[in-house]
This record gives structure tokens, sequence and C-alpha cells, in this order.
């Protein structure tokens, strides 16, 4: 028994340490992807005057599920093994209001210098079987800590607010008979995929035509916020104490 690992107080000690700075680089991965959202997303509102970003959660997978995953999937249990085949432990998901903004935004990530597309799955060009619609994307990014540099992979899932509603009523009906709908329900689920598709669709035309409309009846010099006057107030706070250290107050 002296020799077994698990009764090995300082084995336990260093495993404790190993798994939670591996579990950290995907809670930093997820504060990275999130910045770099709410930074496109506040660069909309003050320069854009529209934001196409609705809302965003991000979760972190449990140690618990990571596991069933592994062994769902026939993986090796090393952390290694882990870090490179369990790509979805550090996800976001993004909801849009229109389809076009989920390619506008998927170009705006994958474009930034420090984010590697390793893989796209476009779900709305060829919706899954049972009707699901989505942009997924594994990025990986690189994580800088204290001694070392991690690069880490994230999933990044963007849909409009009507994929949204479709996927989570999917997902509790999906569970709620134990991962075997019944046919008459998948075909109803089926067809409400496409309804909703449908209303994205009408959606985006209503949109555009709008947006066509709006621009005839302003001379839009590109700076909407400075049009309204209504200048953000971290901005101007910014420039005050800029002035004041340049000694121009
Ligand atoms: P995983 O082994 O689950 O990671 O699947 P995969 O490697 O084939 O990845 P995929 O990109 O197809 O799906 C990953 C994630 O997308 C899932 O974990 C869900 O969050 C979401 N998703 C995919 N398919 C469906 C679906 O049919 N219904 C719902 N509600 N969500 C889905
Ligand atoms: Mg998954």
């Amino acid at each position: 028994m002296e020799n077994n690992h698990f009764f090995d107080l300082n084995y336990l000690k260093e495993m404790r340490v190993e798994l939670t700075r591996f579990m950290m680089a995907y809670k930093f991965a997820c504060d990275e992807i999130n910045t770099k959202i709410n930074i496109l997303s506040d660069e909309f509102n003050y320069i854009h005057d529209y934001n196409p970003i609705e809302h965003v959660k991000s979760r972190i997978k449990s140690p618990e599920s990571i596991f069933k995953k592994v062994q769902r999937k026939g993986y090796d249990f090393s952390l290694a093994s882990i870090r490179e085949n369990i790509r979805d432990i550090a996800g976001v998901r993004i909801t849009c209001s229109f389809i076009s903004d989920i390619y506008v935004l998927s170009e705006m990530l994958q474009n930034q210098g420090d984010i590697k597309v390793v893989e796209v799955k476009d779900y709305i060009k060829t919706p899954k079987p049972n009707g699901y619609q989505s942009l997924h994307m594994i990025v990986e990014i690189p994580i800088f800590m204290s001694d070392r540099t991690e690069n880490t992979y994230v999933e990044i899932q963007i849909r409009t607010i009507a994929m949204d509603f479709w996927a989570s009523l999917e997902h509790k009906i999906y569970y709620k008979y134990n991962k075997e709908i019944p046919g008459g329900l998948a075909n109803e689920l089926r067809n409400a995929a496409l309804v909703a598709a449908e209303l994205d669709r009408k959606m985006e035309w209503l949109h555009k035509e709008v947006s066509v409309i709006k621009e005839e009846n302003s001379e839009d010099t590109g700076l909407a916020f400075l049009e309204n006057g209504d200048i953000p107030a971290f901005l101007l706070k910014a420039l005050s104490e800029y002035q004041k250290r340049i000694g121009h107050e």
C-alpha cells in the first residue's frame, strides 16, 4: 500500500496543482475571447450605431463531462491527449440578430492575428439532419502565463436568436426522451427549424430594406455618435486624463 500513488499525499497535491493549471488555461481562453467580442460589440455601438451581437455566453466543460467524452471517444486519459483531442473545453456562444451578422463576426474574429482557425463547420449552409443550424469554429489562441504560453482551443458557436431558440428547445427534448426523440416529434422539430430559417430570412430582408431607407435619409459620416452628441463617457474621460497628462488642460 505504501507505494500506491493514491495514498501518496505529495502525488495527490501535484495532481491537484496540475489539474488546476490545466483548467485555468481554459478559463483564461474564455476571458480572452469574451474581451475580443466585447471590444467588437462596443466598437459597433459607438461607430456603427448598430450592434449585431445580441448576447454572449461562455462555459467551461466540467471535469466530469470531459471525463465522459474522453471515455465515449476512446481517447487516452493523459492531460496531453485531453488537451489535443477535446477541443470544446472552453466554449463561447454568440447570438446575433441576423444571419449576415454571423458571417461578418466570424470573419472579424478569424482575421485577428492571434486567433488560429482550426476548423469551421457551417451548419447554416448545411443544417444537420435534425434541422440544427449554427456556425461552429474551433480556434486556437495563445494564453500568456507567468512561466509559459499555452495554445488553447476554444469552440465558438455563432447563431441567430431563432436558431438559438430552436437549439435550446431541441436540447431539452433530446434529454427528456433520453437521446431518442420519437419520429413524429423529430419531424415536427425539423419543420420548426425550417420555419425558424424562414423567419431569419424574412427578418434579414426587412433589416436590409430599412437600412437602405436610413442611408437615403441621412448623410452618414460614419461617426454616428458624434452626430448624436453623445460621445461615450469612457472616451471623454480618457481624453481629459490624457490632456491633463500632457499639460493641455
Ligand atoms: P461533440 O462530440 O458533441 O463535440 O460533437 P462534434 O464534435 O460533432 O461537434 P459539433 O460541432 O457537431 O457540435 C458541437 C456542439 O454543438 C454540441 O456540443 C452542441 O452544443 C451543439 N450542437 C451540435 N449539434 C446539435 C444539435 O443537434 N442540437 C443542439 N441543440 N445542439 C447541437
Ligand atoms: Mg461538444
